[in-house]
């Protein structure tokens, strides 16, 4: 008898912590307005205007988690560009940057690599979302925000002029866009 109840009582548990999963309603598709006032409105990294300019490619909306693939198929876009554009900078033989501009072609080198690394983490990224390992996405996502603002900060230590504010700028938006997107997925 006393197992019998304990038995039960564990089925009831467990049937108690199913609950909320058996009630939640299927996921369903949240219209882009709707979604970057969600994520935009409670963000100190970016805005709705920011989301909205982003997203507005994707059409009528999505799932939380197409949004998410969306930002993140972006900022792959946006950082593919940049990475090709620091690579003009700094020139294939280093033509472009004088030998006296150490200050400005050090900190280039190295948003070259940091750019390299957002490019690399694209795919996993996408896969990650794909497959629901919205954790290991979201790592990867803090991983190229991080990436962008060191790119950003090298010029400060430089004391050179950022060529690449907006390039970062928007890159730490869209990681930090797609970070926030995957917290409602
Ligand atoms: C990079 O992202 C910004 C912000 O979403 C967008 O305006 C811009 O067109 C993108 N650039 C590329 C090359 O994808």
């Amino acid at each position: 008898m006393a197992s019998f109840s304990s038995s039960s009582t564990s089925v009831i548990t467990v049937l108690l912590l199913l609950l909320p999963v058996l009630l939640a309603p299927p996921a369903s598709a949240v219209p882009v307005l709707a979604a970057c006032k969600t994520v935009g409105g409670g963000s100190t990294y970016f805005d709705v205007t920011f989301c909205l300019e982003a997203l507005g490619s994707v059409g009528g909306g999505g799932l939380y988690r197409d949004l998410a693939a969306a930002a993140v198929g972006l900022l792959a876009a946006n950082a593919t560009s940049t990475e090709a554009k620091i690579g003009r900078q700094l020139g294939e033989s280093g033509v472009k940057i004088k030998a006296g501009d150490a200050a400005l072609a050090r900190p280039l080198r190295s948003c070259l690599s940091l750019y390299g690394g957002i490019v690399h983490g694209g795919p996993a990224c996408a896969a990650a979302v794909k497959g629901g390992k919205f954790g290991d996405a979201t790592a990867i996502l803090e991983k190229a925000a991080a990436a962008a603002k060191e790119c950003e900060d090298g010029f400060r230590r430089s004391n050179a002029a950022s060529p690449l504010t907006a390039e970062d700028d928007d890159a730490f938006k869209l990681a930090k866009l797609g970070v926030a997107l995957l917290g409602f997925a």
